[in-house]
């Protein structure tokens, strides 16, 4: 059991048993479809576990440059690409990393086609090229996370394709979900089946994406595996998994603390040595209330009788630089430097923070399954420095 008096603050820190955990599940379903499941860096890139991870899933997808090179580097195995657009300056790099690359378009596929097939002249390395497809149905509700919204810029709806594949593209490749279970993919296949069946039939893989929450507690596993079966038989491809929110998912906690409490006309408010805009911007862009242990939920409605309620403010000068939706309610009182845990922030949380007003990013930390602390690295002020001019 992970003891928060031992990390320092702020502090991302992940539980080596509990990223174990999930990635016993995601191997589980490896093993009984045949299915290659591998790491979406944009969602966990957390690659100080890569030698933990690479012990059970193949590998991993990239959407830029240099994910695929983080991934090249750091995991090896199986490196797939997919991003809405390769461009001329990256594309011979980007070659160098990956075997596997899926394009949004018709028009991009052409454009690199014959770079593809150079590189393979050149290195003897082939890379199998495959194309986004979009079924034009996702049952996301929040259009931010929603790539089948009308005007999406993701992937070939059926009537860009036609009857055949073009020559060269061996796979297709669909993202619609976003933390869903397997009846939503259920629902989403027929439709895929519907307008790509005889297109996949001629193509060796299929990669689902992403947004499988495979790892939450009581998604249907069941299911998954039959309906990965069912497809792997009927068209005969390699099924590719590329989650990257159920690997990470509740693997660790950004540790932060408290640095002043004010009142604010009758609300106290606890300022923190962390930020929601620069470290935990998720909350404020989804947004969503993140669980802080040892708390509950205080809102206009609830009464938290004899409990000492907060409005937690970040580090930095932004005036919404604080959870708008609603407080936390503790048994005891807080004070200065006590710590204030935030849970589940490892996915895209740690991935997507910034240095915004020059606050000091947290550091990173792994609560090892030894029951040890390893604090991973410190991050300081050549950071914030070297991304300015
Ligand atoms: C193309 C693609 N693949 C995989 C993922 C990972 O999704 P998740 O982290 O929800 O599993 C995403 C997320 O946006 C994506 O856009």
């Amino acid at each position: 059991m992970i003891d928060i008096s031992k990390i320092p603050s702020p502090c991302f820190v992940l539980e080596e048993r509990l990223l174990r955990r999930n990635l016993e599940i995601l191997d589980s379903v490896q093993k009984r479809t045949g299915a290659h499941i591998i790491c979406a860096l944009k969602g966990f890139s957390m690659f100080s576990t890569f030698p933990l991870v690479r012990q059970y899933l193949h590998g991993c997808t990239s959407s830029s440059l240099y994910e695929a090179r983080l991934a090249f580097e750091e995991f090896g195995q199986e490196v797939h690409a997919y991003a809405p657009a390769y461009t001329e300056k990256e594309f011979d790099e980007i070659m160098m990393y990956v075997n596997h690359i899926s394009f949004n378009s018709l028009s991009q596929y052409e454009r690199f086609k014959d770079k593809l097939a150079q590189n393979k002249a050149k290195t003897g390395k082939k890379i199998s090229a495959g194309l986004r497809i979009n079924p034009e149905y996702s049952e996301v509700e929040t259009d931010l996370y929603n790539p089948c919204v009308a005007g999406s810029r993701f992937g070939l709806t059926f009537d860009k394709i036609g009857e055949n594949l073009p020559e060269g593209i061996e796979g297709l490749h669909f993202h619609t979900l976003c933390e869903q279970g397997s009846d939503t993919l259920e629902r989403t296949l027929i439709h895929v089946e519907e307008k790509f069946g005889h297109l996949l039939h001629q193509a060796k893989w299929l990669n689902m994406g992403g947004g499988h929450h495979i790892t939450r507690k009581n998604y249907d596993i069941e299911l998954l595996v039959k309906l990965l079966n069912r497809i792997k038989e009927k068209y005969n491809v390699q099924i590719i998994l590329e989650p990257g929110e159920a690997v990470g998912w509740q693997t660790g906690y950004l540790v932060g603390s408290v640095q002043d409490i004010i009142d604010s006309r009758g609300i106290d408010v606890a300022i923190l040595d962390v930020s929601f805009t620069a470290h935990m911007p998720d909350c404020l862009e989804m947004p969503y209330k993140p669980k802080i242990w040892n708390s509950e939920n205080a809102t206009i409605n609830s009464k938290n009788e004899g409990k000492h309620v907060y409005r937690f403010g970040g580090s930095t000068c932004l005036a919404g630089d604080f959870i708008g939706m609603g407080d936390y309610a503790f048994e005891n009182e807080l004070k200065i430097n006590d710590k204030i845990v935030f849970d589940d922030m490892i996915h895209y949380t740690m991935v997507k923070t910034s240095t915004f007003n020059g606050v000091p990013h947290p550091s990173i930390g792994i609560w090892k399954e030894s029951n040890e602390f390893e604090l991973v690295r410190e991050i300081g002020y050549e950071m914030f420095k070297n991304k300015l001019s």
